[in-house]
């Protein structure tokens, strides 16, 4: 049973129930226990997921929190039981796996079933019940077996989702599409205070509430996780499909590098803080046990086989990456260091092997942060003379991107396409072969996507566009409106689309392709289609 003193200290707290003081509240589990919890409030209040599929099955997630935004979800600190069934149909009718999982205090009563025993390469249909409630009912797909042959893939790219800056409208078109995955770059959650400030034009969408501050405990992770998820926006894009989840920055702290923290105003000690999100990343992703963090540590990087057709490797580059050189755009001497990375060398290993290994066509690189050389020195709020590097992207460590193209080479990798955010644009670029030539023989491309929302109402055309293109050759397409970049995977071709919505500001914006591109398999270069 819930604490009803331990809720109420809670909401007053957040401020929740203003007017209220004085009320005893009855906790939102009535009866709790296993198998036996009932609630006042429906529990599935932050959706359900799946994701990290394999040829035999994939994860479904739920966590119950009938408060969503109350520090324990409403559920106090007792166990709950939930079930769960698998069926082949989308009316739940031919269950094909069930079973019952038990949600923990200790993991803000998360729940993560890594389901096995399906065929591969089809869809499933998956929910979660509790005796008083049924969850929205979700579709996945298990992956083909390695190696078998597979005529297409239909995925999307997208991260960098700001709660305040704007409406998921770009999920919900993403949810639209049915696609076989999702691959999340990172930027899910965003762990900045509410800012006073940018509660005007573009930035005057929807706010946090008033006391969330800049996020350091598990709690306050939580609770951000809580506050994003309750969108019916993203739960419907959760729901339409399988994700493929990583972490960039956001999701701990601005710009952080292995160890340490960018922002040094913040005066906290880094490692606990890091623990702390990476703990409550992981109650909130669809991911496997194996992913589960221990401490200030957890293996994120992964590889998924698409049959013949695709190895999709999830790299992490934030835990192993150098610490800064010097400043953002310093460009200073440090760091082209031969010995600096964004993988560290265990992950460079392990990519070394993942792609040598690899059976499929077209090899991936879903990553967080822009892997091509990008000159800032025309971008707005840049106005540089000079070559300007952002040391938090690869340019920060262009020996390690050098060992990365080596591996590429080395592995025989015939068709790599990297994926890409951060950036809060939407950017192609053409990877030259030669680090000291950017127009030379293209080796790879990469996919860079635009934001769901962070920074707000963007625009088809670029401020200083044609600058920042003359300043990049290797840039085939550049906007900075909001969207994602969906791709379309066959065994002679990947064919990537531009999606964008021209606002955020307004709910239900349709959704359109501004660009779309064509690699041919044995023919690293970016055509226009
Ligand atoms: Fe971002």
């Amino acid at each position: 049973m819930a604490d009803p003193r331990k809720t109420l200290v809670q909401f007053d707290r957040r401020s929740l129930l203003k007017g209220m003081a004085g009320c005893v509240l009855a906790p939102a589990v009535l009866r709790a226990g296993p198998a036996r919890a009932q609630y006042r409030k429906f529990p599935f209040s932050l959706g359900i997921s799946s994701g990290d599929p394999a040829p035999d099955g994939f994860v479904i997630w739920t966590r119950l929190a009938p408060e969503p935004l109350a520090e324990d979800g409403g559920m106090g600190s007792d166990a709950a039981e939930v079930t769960w069934q698998v069926a082949a149909d989308q009316n739940m009718q031919r269950v094909v796996r069930s079973g019952t999982a038990t949600a923990h205090a200790e993991s803000a009563h998360s729940i993560h079933v890594e389901v096995g025993g399906l065929e591969p390469g089809r869809d499933y249909f998956y929910r979660f019940r509790t005796s008083t409630a049924d969850s929205a009912i979700g579709r996945s797909r298990t992956l083909p077996m390695p190696g078998a042959p597979l005529s297409e893939i239909r995925f999307a790219s997208a991260g960098c989702q700001r709660w305040q800056d704007g409406y998921y409208t770009v999920w919900r078109r993403i949810a639209e599409e049915q696609f076989d995955f999702v691959f999340h770059y990172g930027d899910y959650i965003y762990e900045d205070p509410t800012f006073k400030a940018e509660r005007r034009g573009d930035f005057l969408q929807r706010s946090m509430p008033a006391d969330f501050g800049e996020c350091v405990s598990l709690a306050d992770y939580r609770l951000r996780y809580s506050l994003y998820k309750t969108d019916r926006d993203l739960q419907a894009a959760h729901a339409s499909c399988g994700f493929l989840s990583s972490f960039d920055d956001h999701e701990v702290a601005n710009d952080w590098s292995a160890d340490v923290q960018a922002n040094a105003w913040l005066d906290t000690p880094f490692l606990p803080r890091k623990a702390a999100a990476f703990q409550a990343w992981y109650e909130h992703m669809p991911v496997r046990a194996s992913v589960k963090p221990r401490g200030p540590d957890i293996l994120a990087y992964r590889s998924f086989k698409f049959g013949n057709l695709a190895e999709v490797a999830v790299l992490d580059t934030r835990q192993y990456r150098s610490h800064p050189a010097c400043k953002s755009f310093e460009n200073c001497e440090q760091a082209r260091a031969p010995e600096r990375t964004m993988l560290g060398l265990a992950q460079e290993q392990w990519l070394t092997d993942t792609l040598g290994a690899s059976q499929g066509t077209w090899q991936v690189l879903a990553q967080q942060i822009n892997f091509a050389q990008l000159d800032w020195r025309s971008f707005p709020n840049r106005n540089q003379r000079d070559l300007q590097l952002r040391m938090d992207s690869w340019d920060g460590a262009p020996a390690g991107r050098n060992r990365v193209l080596d591996i590429l080479r080395k592995t025989s990798a015939q068709n790599p396409i990297v994926l890409s955010g951060d950036v809060h644009r939407a950017i192609a670029f053409e990877i030259s072969s030669d680090p000291n030539d950017l127009l030379g023989t293209p080796m790879a491309v990469e996919f860079l996507s635009t934001s769901i929302s962070s920074g707000g109402n963007g625009s088809l055309v670029s401020r200083n566009g044609d600058a920042i293109v003359r300043d990049n050759p290797h840039i085939k397409w550049l906007s900075s409106e909001r969207g994602y970049t969906r791709h379309l995977v066959k065994p002679k071709t990947w064919h990537a689309d531009y999606r964008a919505v021209a606002s955020i500001t307004k709910r239900d914006a349709p959704i359109v392709t501004r660009q779309s591109f064509v690699v041919e398999a044995g023919k690293s270069g970016l055509v226009r289609a």
